[in-house]
């Protein structure tokens, strides 16, 4: 996608080195991280310099073909072992991590020229995936739409387009009239700082909402759909998604307001019969107690909004049952949340 005049995408690799948009920094500076190792891909993971489902796979997949492609003078399948724990230790909720891990794994074991080849593979794959899942959205976006997403499902959590917000580029683009309400999406603020980011610079019409805003404005009749990504989905069609999508789909149901996810199939697990299968990531009490922005000088400062002393509590996603969810929308069809429709898709990969 289009940064100014230049096209960038999340996650990219260039000989042994890893780059990608630093993405704590955004939106107040643009800068490209570079990791030289599998090691420093593992932090930048951890640490949310990448974040986003398809993203964290493409980054991971190419920190596997870079534990591959390491010098070494050690047992080499001792340090492969190794390198895919920590990878595979980074962030636990996103499925696409492990999928991408796996597929570079295994064509790694044939030789280190073709785990590269494979994590390009996959990035390549997570950029059509999200291309196509733009198009299957876009039919469903009536001429003139009111939209609400919660999170960052857009490009910057995938190699590139996104999810939850490539129907939306597609359709604006189509010349439907749409218009995005940005749910903050706190503690982080992946809403308002990532999702605002992106839609600003695509020209496409949006407002930042507190979290606690979306009873309101659907009571009002102000949002007539909503799309959502994913980082897991379960057999039976739950899906979990950053923490508070959950009661935007119990909301979605009450106001009679069709609730969509738009997700690849590298998103999907049968591992995880149902929901409560998925692990669920719990970070951080500071990114709870303490916000970060940038001061009347433009330095990025750090400041406590919470009464000092008292501790947080912060799961970083929750489990949408399949019930509440209209339709998920896959690079290969819009498909219903249920075991058989999930089977199907997956058994004609
Ligand atoms: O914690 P993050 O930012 O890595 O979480 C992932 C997300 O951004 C959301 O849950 C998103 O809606 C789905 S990821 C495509």
């Amino acid at each position: 996608m289009l940064v100014g005049e230049k096209s960038y995408q999340t996650v990219w690799m260039e000989g042994t080195s890893v780059f990608m948009i630093e993405q704590n920094l955004l939106p107040f500076e643009f800068r490209i991280h570079e990791c030289p190792t599998y090691w420093d891909t593992c932090m930048a993971i951890t640490e949310m310099v990448i974040r986003g489902a398809g993203a964290i796979g493409a980054a991971a997949g190419f920190a596997m073909a870079q534990a591959f492609l390491m010098e070494r003078d050690q047992d080499q399948s001792l340090i492969i072992r190794e390198a895919k724990h920590d990878i595979e230790s980074t962030r636990p909720t996103a499925k696409n991590l492990f999928y991408a891990v796996d597929r570079v794994y295994r064509a790694g074991l044939i030789s280190p020229e073709n785990a590269l080849v494979e994590a390009q593979k996959v990035a390549r794959q997570d950029e059509s995936d999200s291309k196509k899942i733009g198009e299957i959205g876009s039919a469903l976006i009536g001429k003139k739409a009111n939209i609400l997403t919660h999170c960052n499902a857009g490009w910057l959590a995938f190699v590139d387009y996104g999810t939850a917000l490539a129907p939306i580029y597609l359709a604006q683009s189509e010349g439907k009239e749409v218009f995005v309400y940005v749910d903050e999406t706190r503690p982080r603020g992946q809403g308002a700082r990532l999702t605002a980011w992106e839609l600003f610079n695509a020209k496409i019409p949006h407002v930042i909402i507190p979290d606690n805003a979306a009873a309101y404005l659907m009571a009002a009749g102000k949002i007539d759909m909503v799309i959502v990504g994913a980082d897991r989905i379960a057999a039976n069609g739950d899906v979990a998604n950053k923490i508070g999508t959950f009661g935007r789909a119990i909301l979605a149901r009450e106001f009679g307001i069709p609730f969509y996810v738009a997700a690849p199939t590298s998103t999907f697990d049968l591992e995880c019969k149902t929901g409560k299968g998925i692990p669920i990531e719990e970070r951080s009490q500071d990114e709870v107690l303490y916000q970060t922005g940038t001061d009347s000088n433009g330095n990025l400062v750090k400041v406590l909004v919470c009464s000092p002393g008292s501790e947080a509590y912060n799961p970083a996603f929750d489990v949408t049952p399949a019930k509440y969810i209209t339709g998920i929308i896959t690079e290969k069809g819009l498909i219903k949340a249920n075991h058989a429709s999930i089977k199907k898709l997956m058994e004609d990969e």
